[in-house]
Formats: C-alpha cells, sequence, structure tokens
C-alpha cells in the first residue's frame, strides 16, 4: 500500500477576516497561546511518517520561513543567560523538514495545492489548511494520523468530519452517506455550503484530507469557473466513482481563521496551560459573575 510522505500546508490567503493583523502577518502566524497556528500544524504531522511538509507562502512573506529557519544570534544569547528552556522551545521550530513553495496570486485553495505540485508530483499528499488547529488530548489519535492510517489501509482520499447542528451544516462542505463503518463514511455525493433543507447529512467537512496522488493530475486539467479552479470537483470525481471517505477524528477542531473561534482557541489552551491556566481559571470566572 502507498505510503503518504509528502504535506501540503496553504498559508497564502489574503486573510481578510483577520484584517489589519494579516497586512503583513500571514493568518497561519497568529499565535495560539505562544506559538503560531502552522507550529500546531507540523507538530500534528510529526505524529505520521510525513518526510516533507510543503508550505505554500504569498510572494514576500519570508515570516514563516525565518519561524522556521535558524537564528544563532538569539540561540547564542539564550546559551550565554543560561536560558537553556527557552533555548530548547526555539530549536523545537526547527526540527520539521519544511519546504516553500509561493502562490503568486492568491486565486483559492486549488491553485495553492498546484503550487506544491513540483514537490509532490503524483505521490498522495497530506492537506492541513493552515487555518484550522486540532487538539488531541491524551490518550486521542491526532486527526492527521487518522486519515494516513484510513489512507494507508483503503487506498481511498478521506478528509475528516464532524458532526454539525442546525444552521452550522451551511457554513462547511456536506455529503451524502454510502455506508458507514467505526466513523469511517463512504460518500456518495458531496454538496459546498448547502442549505439547512438541501444539506444530505448533518456532517460538516473540515480542513484535513489525504488525497491520491491522482488529485494532483486532475487539478492540472480542471477548467476554471468564475475564474476559479475548485477542490470540490476533483473530489465529486472520486465521490461518484466510490473512492472518497470522510472519517471521525478524536480531540477538538478550532476555526481558527475566524475570530470567534480563534480567541475560543486561545482560552481553552490558556486554561490547559500548565503556566498560567489557574490565573485564567480564576479571571474568566470573575468575568463570569459581572455577565
Ligand atoms: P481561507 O479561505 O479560510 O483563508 O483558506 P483566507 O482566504 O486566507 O481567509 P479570509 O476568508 O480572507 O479571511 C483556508 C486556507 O487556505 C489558504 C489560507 O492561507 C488558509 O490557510 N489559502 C487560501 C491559500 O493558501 N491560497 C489561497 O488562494 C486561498
Amino acid at each position: 500500500m502507498q505510503k503518504v510522505k509528502k504535506a501540503i500546508i496553504p498559508a497564502a490567503g489574503l486573510g481578510t477576516r483577520f484584517l489589519p493583523i494579516t497586512k503583513a502577518l500571514p493568518k497561519p502566524m497568529l499565535p495560539v497561546l505562544d506559538k503560531p497556528n502552522i507550529q500546531y500544524i507540523c507538530e500534528e504531522l510529526s505524529s505520521v511518517g510525513v518526510e516533507e511538509i510543503i508550505i505554500v507562502v504569498s510572494p514576500g512573506s519570508d515570516v514563516i520561513e525565518k519561524h522556521f529557519g535558524p537564528a544563532e544570534d538569539l540561540e547564542k544569547r539564550l546559551l550565554s543567560d543560561g536560558k537553556t528552556k527557552l533555548y530548547e522551545i526555539e530549536r523545537e521550530t526547527q526540527k520539521f523538514n519544511v519546504r516553500f513553495a509561493v502562490q503568486k496570486e492568491a486565486n483559492g485553495l486549488a491553485g495553492a495545492i498546484l503550487c506544491a505540485e513540483e514537490y509532490v508530483k503524483d505521490e498522495p499528499f497530506a492537506l492541513l489548511l493552515g487555518d484550522e488547529l486540532m487538539y488531541a488530548g491524551e490518550g486521542d489519535t491526532p486527526c492527521i494520523k487518522r486519515l494516513v492510517d484510513i489512507f494507508e489501509q483503503t487506498g481511498k482520499s478521506v478528509i475528516a468530519t464532524m458532526e454539525v447542528f442546525g444552521d452550522d451544516v451551511s457554513k462547511y462542505g456536506n455529503f451524502g452517506i454510502k455506508s458507514e463503518k467505526d466513523g469511517v463514511f463512504e460518500i456518495n455525493q458531496l454538496l459546498e455550503k448547502p442549505s439547512v433543507n438541501e444539506a444530505l447529512s448533518n456532517y460538516a467537512l473540515i480542513g484535513r484530507y489525504v488525497l491520491c496522488g491522482e488529485v494532483m493530475a486532475k487539478l492540472k486539467t480542471l477548467k476554471p469557473r468564475n475564474n476559479e479552479i475548485y477542490l470540490t470537483d476533483v473530489l465529486d470525481e472520486l465521490a461518484a466513482k466510490g473512492e472518497l471517505l470522510a472519517a471521525l477524528f478524536d480531540g477538538v477542531r478550532y476555526d481558527v481563521g475566524d475570530k470567534a473561534g480563534y480567541i475560543k482557541a486561545n482560552v481553552a489552551y490558556a486554561l490547559r496551560s500548565k503556566e498560567i491556566g489557574e490565573d485564567i481559571k480564576e479571571y474568566i470566572k470573575e468575568l463570569a459573575r459581572q455577565l
């Protein structure tokens, strides 16, 4: 069975929902507690045998490259000041095998994926959207590991899914279910952000994928609609052939590309922190008394 050795993290969007901070800072660099989201994503990938992470960046944005690169002066200073713990924290950022591809124009997700083609070629790849954060607690399987395991067992492309309620179904990709076993669904149809009445199920597709090698080749042949090419068009074909799965996952997903989701993630990570958790808990209790 084919192994998943490559991962793509698209990080070249305009991030308009977070202007003005995203004018100079790509959205995946926004911190949750003390780390940019893109580092949590690389850590999620450490749970699988991915050998190379391709980060798609916008032209001239070198801050992501800097984050994962060396910082000799800072390291020397931390060591001479005896701050070994902080030195180790800084060194952690350099342990990922990252490469960078530039998306000249923010023409959508499919365009971003195509920018990584020279590295991925016709191999299967993991795709992790830069503005979603997946938290896995003690004993949980990280979301991307769950998907890679399913792909390597079945050879079928697979997308993470979660149950949603009420109007929330209209915010996400949605799918029709052909069959289900152990939280893995066989998809027979896809819908992009359906109305509550149109929805085929209560399940939302989220930003973690493992896709077969054929996807890249198919994307290259797609004709633009409204000046954009859409990943959904390729996924539709896979679903029609019975070759697309969706899988439930352990843990919690945060939409850190959205202001409310971003704040929720920060509160949750702060509460889990050994360093400031107690302090923040007391603060939240105090605030709650005033609500
Ligand atoms: P989003 O559509 O959520 O991000 O893309 P956005 O377009 O940057 O944000 P808003 O809606 O204007 O606030 C999901 C992921 O895909 C990347 C984004 O950086 C984000 O991590 N993306 C999106 C690209 O890399 N290139 C694109 O052209 C579009």
